[in-house]
C-alpha cells in the first residue's frame, strides 16, 4: 500500500497528535479545522514538540526541517482532492461526522480511503453517508492518545469495507512501529468497551467528588494494579466531555445494558466545565 498524502479533519488532542505521527512517517499532512485559528495553533504546537524532541537528540535538525515542511494547515475547500488518506478526529457526534463525510465524498477520488477515529461509532452506520463504491474504502482507524506516542491503532471494517484494505493498512502500520489490529465494528471496540468499567466502577466505589478517594483509587490502580495511569488521572488526561461522551454513546448503542451506565458525577463535571487537563481543573486541580 503507498500513502503520500494524508488529510486530518479535526485539529483538536487527537487530531493534532495523529498528523504529527504521519509527518514524521515523512508523508504530506494537511490539517484541517472548522476554527482556522485553532488549526494553526495546533500546527504550532507540533512544531513546539519537534523543536523539542530535536533538543532531546531524538529528532536531527534536518529532520525537524522535513517534518515542519510536510505539515500544513489548510481549510477544507482547499485540500488536496487526491489524498490517498482522509482521517476524521472532530468532535464525537454521529450526524456531524457523517455530515462531513457526504461532503468530501463528492469531492475526494475514488482512490481515498476514509476513516474516522470515532471512539464508539459503528462505522457502518457512519459509512451510510457516503456512496456505494466509497463503502469499500471507509474504515475505522482509532488512534490513541497521545497518538505520536500510544502504539496500538484499532482498524474496524464496516460491513461493506473491502478487507483488502484494512490487511494491507494493518501491515502498513506494523512496518512503521505501530501495533494495528483488527476488531469488530461493535460499541467501543475493544480498549474502550473493556476501559468502560475502569472508569465506570472507579466512579461507583468514589460514588461523590472526593479528591481524597480519587487519589486513593488512582494509586491502587498503579501501583497493585500494574495500570501506567489510574481511572480519575486518565479521565482528566482524555477529557471528561469526551470520556463521558463516549460512555454514553457506548451504553446507548448496547440498549441500556445496566454494566455501561454513565455516572452523574461526569454530567456534573461537564456541567461544571471541569473537564480535566484541558480546562486546568477535572477530577484534580492542574492550575498553580
Ligand atoms: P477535541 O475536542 O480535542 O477536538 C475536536 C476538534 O474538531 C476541535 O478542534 C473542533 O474545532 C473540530 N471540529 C468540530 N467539528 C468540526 C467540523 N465539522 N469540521 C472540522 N473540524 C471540526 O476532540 P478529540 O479528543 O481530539 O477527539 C476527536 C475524536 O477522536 C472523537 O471522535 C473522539 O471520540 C476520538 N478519540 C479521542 C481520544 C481522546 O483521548 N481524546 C482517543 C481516541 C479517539
Amino acid at each position: 500500500m503507498k500513502i503520500n498524502t494524508v488529510v486530518v479533519i479535526g485539529a483538536g488532542t487527537m487530531g493534532q497528535g495523529i498528523a504529527q505521527w504521519f509527518a514524521q512517517q515523512n508523508l504530506i499532512v494537511e490539517m484541517v479545522d472548522q476554527n482556522f485559528e485553532f488549526a494553526l495553533m495546533s500546527l504550532d504546537r507540533i512544531h513546539q514538540s519537534f523543536d523539542k524532541l530535536q533538543a532531546a537528540g531524538k529528532l536531527s535538525s534536518s529532520d525537524v526541517t522535513i517534518f515542519k515542511k510536510n505539515l500544513s494547515v489548510k481549510k477544507l475547500d482547499g485540500i488536496d482532492g487526491n489524498a490517498d488518506l482522509v482521517i476524521e478526529a472532530i468532535i464525537e457526534d454521529l450526524d456531524v461526522k457523517k455530515k462531513i463525510f457526504k461532503d468530501l465524498d463528492m469531492t475526494m477520488s475514488k482512490y481515498t480511503i476514509f476513516a474516522s477515529n470515532t471512539s464508539s461509532f459503528s462505522i457502518t452506520q457512519m459509512a451510510q453517508s457516503v456512496s456505494s463504491e466509497r463503502k469499500q474504502n471507509f474504515l475505522g482507524l482509532h488512534f490513541f492518545n497521545p497518538a505520536t506516542i500510544m502504539k496500538l491503532v484499532e482498524v474496524i471494517n464496516g460491513l461493506e469495507t473491502n478487507p483488502e484494505i484494512s490487511s494491507s493498512l494493518i501491515e502498513w502500520f506494523n512496518d512503521r512501529s505501530k501495533v494495528a489490529c483488527l476488531c469488530s465494528d461493535s460499541p467501543g471496540f475493544i480498549v474502550n468497551r473493556i476501559a468502560r468499567n475502569f472508569y465506570g466502577e472507579a466512579l461507583r466505589a468514589a460514588e461523590t467528588f472526593d479528591e481524597v478517594k480519587f487519589r486513593e483509587i488512582d494509586k491502587v490502580m498503579r501501583e497493585v494494579g500494574g495500570f501506567k495511569m489510574g481511572p480519575f488521572e486518565l479521565m482528566d488526561l482524555i477529557g471528561i466531555d469526551v470520556n463521558y461522551s463516549v460512555t454514553d454513546s457506548v451504553y446507548r448503542a448496547f440498549f441500556d445494558e445496566a454494566r455501561f451506565k454513565p455516572h452523574r458525577l461526569q454530567k456534573d463535571m461537564v456541567a461544571a466545565g471541569r473537564l480535566g487537563k484541558k480546562t486546568g481543573k477535572g477530577f484534580y486541580n492542574y492550575e498553580t
